[in-house]
């Protein structure tokens, strides 16, 4: 199986994972690193709404926490194929840099697109480095 066809997959088996008691908005995603390994993550509501994290940012985060630095592509599975929200584009910037993101919907479909086009003109690490 290629990469692009295994991260559509788990990020859809994730999505099984889903906690989300609130919205019902079930959201898996998973993270392939440099050297190959795929990590997954489903979105974790809370019932004090705003400490929900995104299904991105939970892969990110755990591929992050199991040492992984590098990361070349990531898939978002939902029932609408619907894109991410503005915080899992930054940091999905911030830690992939340029990626193919695959944004699967209930049925299968996948639309391809990039970090880089989910977020043109990111504020980033180059922003901190110009003078005042
Ligand atoms: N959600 C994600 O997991 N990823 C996104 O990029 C958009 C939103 C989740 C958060 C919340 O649990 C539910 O979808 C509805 O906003």
């Amino acid at each position: 199986m290629d990469l692009k066809s295994k991260l559509v997959h788990i990020a859809q088996d994730m999505r099984q994972r889903s906690r989300a008691p609130y919205s019902q908005y079930r959201v898996g995603a998973a993270v392939a690193t440099a050297d190959g390994a795929v990590i997954g993550g489903c979105n974790v509501e809370n019932a004090s709404y705003s400490l929900t994290c995104c299904a991105e940012r939970v892969a990110l985060f755990r591929a992050v926490a199991e040492g992984h630095r590098h990361f070349q592509a990531l898939a978002v599975a939902t029932e609408d194929g619907g894109s991410p929200c503005g915080a899992c584009r930054q940091v999905m910037w911030e830690l992939c840099g340029e990626i193919p993101v695959y944004l699967v919907d209930g049925k299968g479909a996948v639309r391809e697109t990039t970090s880089g086009r989910l977020l043109p003109a990111a504020f980033d690490a180059d922003s901190l480095s110009s003078p005042t």
